[in-house]
């Protein structure tokens, strides 16, 4: 009599390799790559996998190892898959009122200011600080620099085309954001897109950066990072926040996305609360 074996996975089993391929495949992208998703949050990071591997046409996360470690193009694609790039002008305007009353008049004390979008996506964030400060009379004292892991969307800042569908929703933005013009004066329409003024990146680098694997790269009087490190673990966090700090001078101003916190990170007594709703915080010691 011949024995037979009982094969198949039970759910737990199933989600215990499937953890154990994640992490293989995570730690490959590291070794061979350079970047570094293996303290991504973990619910987000296996949906966005899962879409890279059946748009492969694959049907195993094992699959998608060999693939991505084999193939560039693949890398290219994955890392668009993972980053999330959703973005707005002005998102989320209070944010903007909140710096424009309560930071702006720091800054206007400096006879200089570096500033750094740390994970700037498409640029939109850029743009929208860039036009803050011009009409408060900062921008030409300004140097920006605006960075992001991925090579496509930055390629789209650095252009500042945007889709005129989502100027009505930027425009109510910009006025709630406590702009002080004409929101069209920045642009020009033409056909389905809006041009940005080129002197608005006048001041701005775009560079690609990778917040877990690169280092610090200058000294800056302000660092948003925004909408970024939810995607992050809290190790990750700690990780990064260190960049942060070893990148901020002293007193300088650290804005993050308004589900984001340093509050049970260890680098929370180095900063004072300057607008806890906001989350825009200033480095004190
Ligand atoms: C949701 S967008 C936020 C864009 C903008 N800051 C905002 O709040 O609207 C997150 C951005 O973080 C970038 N990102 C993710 N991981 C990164 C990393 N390790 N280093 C640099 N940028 C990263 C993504 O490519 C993406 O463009």
């Amino acid at each position: 009599m011949t024995e037979t074996v009982d094969t198949s996975l039970d759910e737990q089993q199933k989600l215990e390799l499937e953890a154990v391929e994640i992490k293989l495949l995570t730690e490959g992208i590291y070794q061979h790559y350079g970047f570094d998703f293996r303290d991504y949050s973990m619910p987000s990071l296996k949906r966005r996998i899962w879409k890279r591997v059946y748009a492969e046409g694959l049907s195993t996360v094992s699959g998608l190892q060999e693939k991505v470690l084999h193939d560039p193009a693949c890398m290219e694609s994955l890392l668009l898959d993972l980053s999330i790039n959703t973005t707005a002008m002005f998102r989320d305007p209070t944010f903007y009122l909140a710096f424009r009353q309560k930071v702006v008049p720091l800054l206007r004390t400096y006879p200089f200011v570096r500033i750094w979008h740390a994970g700037c996506s498409t640029g939109e964030e850029v743009y929208s600080m860039a036009i803050l400060l011009y009409e408060e009379g900062l921008y030409d004292r300004c140097r920006i620099y605006a960075t992001d892991i991925n090579e496509p969307v930055l390629q789209r800042a650095k252009e500042g085309i945007f889709p005129i569908s989502s100027m009505k929703e930027n425009t109510s933005n910009y006025i709630a954001a406590g702009g002080t013009g004409t929101f069209s004066e920045y642009y020009i329409a033409k056909y389905d897109y809006t041009i940005f003024r080129p002197s608005l990146r006048e001041n701005v680098v775009f560079a690609r950066h990778n917040l877990v694997t690169d280092a610090t790269f200058n000294h800056f009087n302000v660092i948003f990072c925004r909408n970024v490190l939810i995607y992050f673990n809290s190790t990750l966090q700690e990780r990064v926040q260190k960049l942060f700090l070893d990148s901020l001078e002293m007193f300088g101003i650290l804005g993050l996305g308004k589900k984001e916190t340093i509050k049970y990170l260890s680098v929370a007594d180095n900063y004072e609360v300057i607008d806890l709703e906001e989350r825009l915080y200033r480095r004190i010691r």
